[in-house]
């Protein structure tokens, strides 16, 4: 079966695996949770997904169910019972076929209103599906929404993610892939579900993450294949109009890998495709990617 659910360490069918509803991850979205993929179906740096899983929880006052050990163990046998019965997808980029995403959420339980709920720790492995291979080719559109009611804590990987989920949904509507916070303040700072660069006058820019933003696992990737290509690289804040006035954008995330954005609301960045940092930075990637299988 592609799909897999691990839930306290028991493999189920995904329709039987249940959270009590006096869970508070139910009652209040009061969970961490991290999203990893595989390449040759193993787990691409799990280490740093599961750190950064922890990071959220410390941050989040949580106590995960599992220890470290136990978490990466039970993440390789939920991948291993989702494995086979792919169905072919023509339009999948080569590199994302038969190949999982794989979620793992840790709930606070019951709390002090329902101590007898303990906390869950959950394994989602199903098919990853990552942006279209035309998507690459061509680009994407994004969009700029108001991040004035984002989450409290954006380093944290949190289960409240109403904000995220209204500004996607502004993007969709909007006919756009993604939605790009707008700050107060004048800057943007990261997409509801990825890490934002831009390339102007050959040099690569992104928001620090002091910005508040998600420390990326591929931002973090990206950055390291920069400074080995001697791309020149500067983190700093970005201004909307930086946006505006790029020759190149792209945004990182664990299913996007470095996906080219070639429109910014009605208006074409640079010439309106993918550019040469974008694409050399992406090929790089998959030489990565590829020595990781
Ligand atoms: N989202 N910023 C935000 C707000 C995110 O939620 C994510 C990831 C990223 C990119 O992080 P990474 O490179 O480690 O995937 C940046 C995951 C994929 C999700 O929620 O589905």
């Amino acid at each position: 079966m592609p799909t897999a659910v691990n839930l306290d360490g028991r493999l189920l069918p995904p329709a039987e695996a249940r959270l009590p509803v006096q869970d508070r991850a139910v009652l209040m979205g009061d969970s961490v949770y991290e999203v990893l993929r595989t390449y040759g179906r193993r787990p691409f740096e799990l280490d740093l997904h599961l750190a950064r899983l922890w990071r959220s929880a410390a941050l989040s006052g949580l106590e995960p169910p599992w220890n470290g050990e136990r978490c990466a163990a039970e993440v390789l046998r939920t991948l291993a019972a989702s494995l086979g019965g792919d169905l072919p997808d023509a339009e999948a980029a080569p590199w994302n076929s038969s190949e999982r995403s794989l979620r793992v959420l840790m709930t606070r339980g019951g709390g002090e209103a329902a101590p007898e709920v303990a906390p869950a720790a959950v394994v989602i492995a199903e098919p990853l599906h990552g942006p279209p291979l035309r998507a690459y080719r061509e680009g994407v559109k994004v969009v700029l929404v108001e991040a004035s009611r984002r989450r409290a804590d954006p380093a944290a990987k949190t289960g409240s993610r109403l904000s995220h989920v209204l500004a996607q949904r502004a993007a969709r509507a909007a006919g756009a892939h993604e939605a790009l916070f707008a700050e107060a303040d004048g800057t943007v700072t990261e997409g509801t579900s990825s890490n934002l660069f831009a390339v102007r006058a050959g040099q690569l820019l992104t928001p620090p993450l002091e910005a508040g933003i998600l420390e990326g696992v591929t931002r973090g990737v990206v950055l390291r294949l920069a400074l080995a290509a001697g791309v020149p690289l500067e983190e700093r804040p970005l201004a909307a109009s930086d946006l505006a006035s790029a020759d190149e954008l792209f945004l990182t995330s664990t299913s996007r890998e470095i996906l080219p954005v070639t429109g910014l609301g009605d208006a074409r960045v640079g010439v309106g495709r993918p550019g040469p940092i974008t694409l050399a930075l992406h090929a790089a990637f998959r030489r990565l990617a590829e020595a990781s299988v």
